[in-house]
């Protein structure tokens, strides 16, 4: 009897250990300061005629400012850019478009700030390099100015809960631009998803795969290059990440738990830096591709990829899995839903389910159409442009929210949770690619919504 409670003891004593599991690490969640708001669902007075000022006028700003140029009521201020002659040439598109001149600031590295304090403006436009998203975002809704910010407006947990705390105390949108979430594919489909055409998304995929070669040497001062050598991790998750957090609800009833994160060694990332400087470089940080798997509270998982030394062809993956069908945009766009009742099982064909492409994905496309598409709204887009019409529309839409007093399509944990693989993908890979549990950036805030929704004027 002795020796078989014995052994019966050693079973449960290894069921108890089973496979050994790493345990995910901890991060700290600062307390929110008392008498603090969260922001879900913030919505302030309409504000009749949005008056922008711009920051960073690279190769990426002056395509915002020609953008806003089409969308009425608004009032493009003032231009900031430290080489003068960027914000010079901004004003040029100005006059081109037949906008007031606005003022211009230049020629250092915190006049900035001037721009910030002027009484006239309520929105501040963000689009320099990633180092100086941050401070000006702080600096400017100190000022108690709304914000919008490129992506990746964060790069690490301390920026990340600094802008949430900023725009909590000051009740003011902080919105990141993800201009990914309004490509037609991605909004079609996210319409799709909400209408149950896939049944229920368990699944998302999405990456930034693109080769940056030719780019390297034209950032400002090679900024990105020196990020990407001094960072290891998913420092460019946003595009990936931003559509399919939208389709899957993300902190609208669901939210992330636990990420794990690998990459390759960095094998070309050191060559751009050799020949940059001329010197060897043994200290490149970042792999030359990163994977990251998350996990959400309701049991579905996201694949995120960071990809840009190599060749591969341009792709956000862009993929969602849902329980009765499936979208995907790259290479070819197709939707593939469940087939009824087929006669009989043949054992030769291997995909059975119906695969729309082409006229009938446009059909499926047309008849489960994105609500804040207008044919209007789209006509205007694609002959606008930036990058073929989307960038047109999500500043259209931030726009046409702040003047309906209406909440923003992205808040300021979208820009939390989207940017947060930055940080949290390094540590998971620095603790031998362990699980590491992602912070509620909401702090208890995540099930107000139960589903993302665009909010719309009567
Ligand atoms: N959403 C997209 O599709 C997309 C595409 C390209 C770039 N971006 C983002 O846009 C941002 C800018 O990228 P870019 O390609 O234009 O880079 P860039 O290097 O061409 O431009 C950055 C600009 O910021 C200015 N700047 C830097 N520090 C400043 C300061 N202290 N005060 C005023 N101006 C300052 C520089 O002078 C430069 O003109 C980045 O965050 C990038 O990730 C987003």
């Amino acid at each position: 009897m002795k020796k078989f409670l014995i052994i019966i003891a050693a079973i449960l004593a290894l069921a108890a250990c089973g496979t050994p599991q790493p345990k995910a690490i901890q991060l700290q969640t600062p307390a929110r300061p008392a008498g603090q708001q969260d922001v879900v669902g913030l919505a302030v007075a309409p504000i009749d005629t949005v008056r922008v000022g711009f920051i960073g006028l690279g190769m990426r700003g002056p395509g915002a400012v020609e953008r806003f140029c089409y969308i009425p009521g608004t009032k493009i201020v003032a231009l900031c850019d430290a080489e003068m002659d960027r914000a010079e040439r901004a004003q040029e598109i100005l006059r081109r478009n037949g906008r007031p001149d606005a003022a211009l600031y230049g020629g250092s590295l915190d006049v900035w700030k001037e721009l910030c304090e002027r009484d006239d403006i309520n929105l501040v436009y963000i689009a320099t390099d990633w180092k100086h998203h941050v401070p000006m975002a702080l600096y400017a809704m100190e000022q108690g100015k709304h914000v919008a910010i490129e992506v990746p407006a964060a790069t690490n947990l301390d920026e990340i809960w600094a802008l949430i705390n900023m725009a909590e105390s000051k009740q003011l949108h902080c919105m990141m631009l993800e201009n990914c979430c309004y490509d037609f594919f991605e909004m079609a489909s996210l319409s799709m998803a909400q209408q149950g055409v896939f049944g229920e998304i368990i699944h998302g995929e999405g990456s930034y795969c693109h080769n940056l070669d030719p780019f390297w040497d034209a950032y400002w001062h090679s900024w990105r290059l020196d990020f990407n050598h001094e960072n290891r991790g998913d420092v460019y998750p946003t595009h990936g990440l931003g559509p399919v957090c939208q389709a899957m609800n993300i902190h609208r009833g669901d939210r992330f738990t636990t990420l794990v994160a690998m990459d390759t060694d960095p094998f070309n990332g050191p060559k751009h830096v050799a020949a940059r400087t001329g010197k060897d470089c043994s200290d490149f940080k970042n792999g030359d591709l990163t994977c990251t798997l998350i996990r959400t509270e309701k049991g579905k998982t996201i694949l995120i990829e960071h990809d840009v030394l190599t060749p591969r062809p341009y792709s956000r993956m862009y993929q969602l899995v849902g329980t009765d069908g499936y979208a995907g945009k790259y290479p070819v766009e197709q939707y593939c839903l469940r087939t009824e009742g087929a006669e009989e099982v043949d054992y030769q064909q291997l995909d059975g389910e119906k695969v729309y492409m082409y006229d009938e994905l446009a059909a499926l496309q047309a008849q489960y159409r994105n609500p804040i598409l207008t044919p209007e709204l789209e006509a205007l887009a694609k002959q606008v442009g930036g990058h073929g019409g989307m960038d047109f529309i999500m500043d259209y839409r931030l726009v046409y929210c702040l003047r309906n007093g209406l909440p923003l399509d992205m808040d300021v944990y979208d820009l939390a949770e989207w940017c947060c693989l930055g940080e949290i993908s390094r540590i998971s890979m620095d603790n031998g690619c362990v699980p590491v549990a992602v912070p509620d950036f909401t702090r208890g805030a995540w099930q107000k919504m139960d589903k993302f929704s665009y909010a719309l004027a009567e």
